[in-house]
């Protein structure tokens, strides 16, 4: 099909002046560039996983130049972290302005000596973008960090419910010989599929590859079955809902067993294959928490930040009671978790570390806010991908041994094909015409490019990925 012949819908992002009109390949991708800096680099750290090394000056909106001189449509996006593309001219301006200049000389220690402009970057920056019900966020460098900090303040919640009261000379004494009888029994509910980040506790809520968690040691924590929704919705109603029906009792039975501090879930599995649920499944997940007394952890690390065409993705599930705390990384420049007062710790330290975030970037999404705001980037973002997941679902009729599921939430979006290796070489096949993508779980092509891709993007997309599989054969 000619996609770029199709009548494209009207979306307001602007374009950005002076971006490429296609990919433009050079060389085999990767190029020779790449490998030798490869060889170079993968002397000194694991340079395995590098795709292709880039020309940062040259990169231009979503398109990524590489180091041989290619020009890439990035429909992967740094893993879901490029909010407004490359060397978005509005960002430089502020750079160039000296809009940064504050924090430009020296990185603070945020919780000892901020500067004074931070205390408006927070207020403007991040509470300006403040999940609905949540009046308070801590900020630190990574999405593990972020989960890691999520569950702290959810077992300190936990326990000061249980204790009623502050801690025994006892308990001060446990806790030094790692003995705290209450403390070590608590539990975090996570999901088949789920991935929550490679730091030592988010580990144990990780459950989307062996990989990642070979080797280490682990809580014996419940992993509960993702209830993955089969596309095309309407098709799979009943097979949908009574997988739900079947993780939700479960849920309860883990709720009713006790001990549970929190439960933690992404709106869509991002690493573990694109999987989705329904907004009523949540909202059923969110009503267990809070008669359970458990904390309500959404993790939107991928999800956050307007890539499923709403800033925060569990906005589209109607909740009555917002979520207790929520996680942050990627689109918002730094890790972090919202949370609601209840969960603000009574003493000061507890949820702390040296950096506590990072000034530059954080003043970087207070301007990156203002482009989506200005731009309606969210809106264009949720055109776009109806576009993007109609094509797909298109090309899935018109090739249907090669590609099934086209689901997405704006352009967070995703397609199977039949098994890992035909992925793989399907990614592969669109990298030699210039798409730069990634695969998800075991089967999935994912799409994460920027608030900035709009549908002429998704039509030349769709238009060399029907080519790539015509090349699959
Ligand atoms: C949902 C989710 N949580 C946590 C993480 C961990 O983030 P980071 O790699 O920044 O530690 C990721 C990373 O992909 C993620 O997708």
């Amino acid at each position: 099909m000619r996609w770029d012949l199709l009548s494209l819908p009207a979306c307001p992002a602007p374009p950005i002046p002076g971006e490429p009109d296609a990919p433009i390949v050079r060389t085999p991708v990767p190029g020779p560039r790449t490998e030798a800096l490869r060889a170079q680099h993968g002397a000194f750290q694991d340079a395995r996983s590098v795709h292709v090394y880039q020309d940062a000056a040259k990169s231009l909106g979503n398109y990524l130049v590489d180091v041989d001189g290619n020009v890439l449509m990035d429909l992967y996006g740094h893993i879901a972290c490029l909010p407004v593309g490359y060397n978005h001219p509005a960002l430089l301006a502020a750079w160039r302005g000296g809009r940064f200049d504050w924090c430009a000389g020296y990185r603070a220690s945020l919780g000892v000596a901020p500067p004074e402009e931070y205390v408006g970057v927070i207020e403007r920056g991040f509470m300006g973008v403040a999940p609905r019900g949540l009046s308070r966020v801590v900020t630190v460098t990574t999405g593990a960090e972020a989960v890691e900090n999520a569950i702290k303040l959810a077992f300190i919640r936990y326990a000061r419910d249980q204790r009623g009261g502050p801690a025994t000379a006892d308990e001060l004494a446990a806790c030094m010989g790692n003995r705290q009888e209450r403390a070590n029994r608590m539990k975090v509910i996570s999901f088949e599929g789920g991935f929550h980040g490679r730091s030592l506790g988010a580990l144990s809520l990780t459950r989307s590859k062996p990989i990642h968690k070979l080797d280490f040691p682990a809580f014996a924590w419940p992993a509960l079955p993702f209830p993955a929704s089969r596309f095309p919705l309407e098709e799979h109603a009943e097979e949908n809902a009574a997988r739900e029906a079947r993780s939700l009792s479960l849920v309860e039975e883990t709720l009713r067993a006790g001990d549970v501090a929190a439960l933690i879930i992404e709106p869509i599995q991002g690493e573990g294959g694109d999987r989705h649920a329904s907004p009523a499944f949540f909202r059923a997940l969110r009503a267990l928490c809070a008669q359970h007394g458990a904390s309500f952890i959404v993790d939107e690390v991928q999800t956050g930040g307007g890539g499923t065409g709403r800033y925060w993705a569990h906005e589209a599930w109607g909740l009555e009671t917002p979520p207790d705390l929520v996680t942050f990384s990627k689109k918002m420049q730094l890790g972090g978790v919202y949370l609601n007062e209840d969960h603000m710790p009574a003493e000061p330290y507890r949820v702390f570390n040296t950096w506590l975030g990072d000034p530059l970037r954080a003043a970087q999404l207070e301007v990156i806010n203002e482009i989506i705001s200005k731009d309606a980037l969210l809106e264009s973002t949720a055109i776009t991908g109806e576009f993007l997941v109609a094509g797909l679902r298109n090309l899935c009729s018109t090739y249907p041994n090669l590609l099934s599921q086209a689901r997405g939430a704006g352009t967070f979006a995703a397609v199977d094909l039949p098994d890992g290796p035909t992925r793989d070489r399907l990614v592969r096949a669109m990298q030699q015409l210039g798409l730069e993508t990634g695969g998800s779980g075991e089967r999935s092509i994912r799409f994460r490019p920027a608030l900035i891709f709009t549908p002429k993007h998704a039509a030349e997309a769709l238009t060399r990925l029907e080519h790539a599989l015509t090349r699959l054969g």
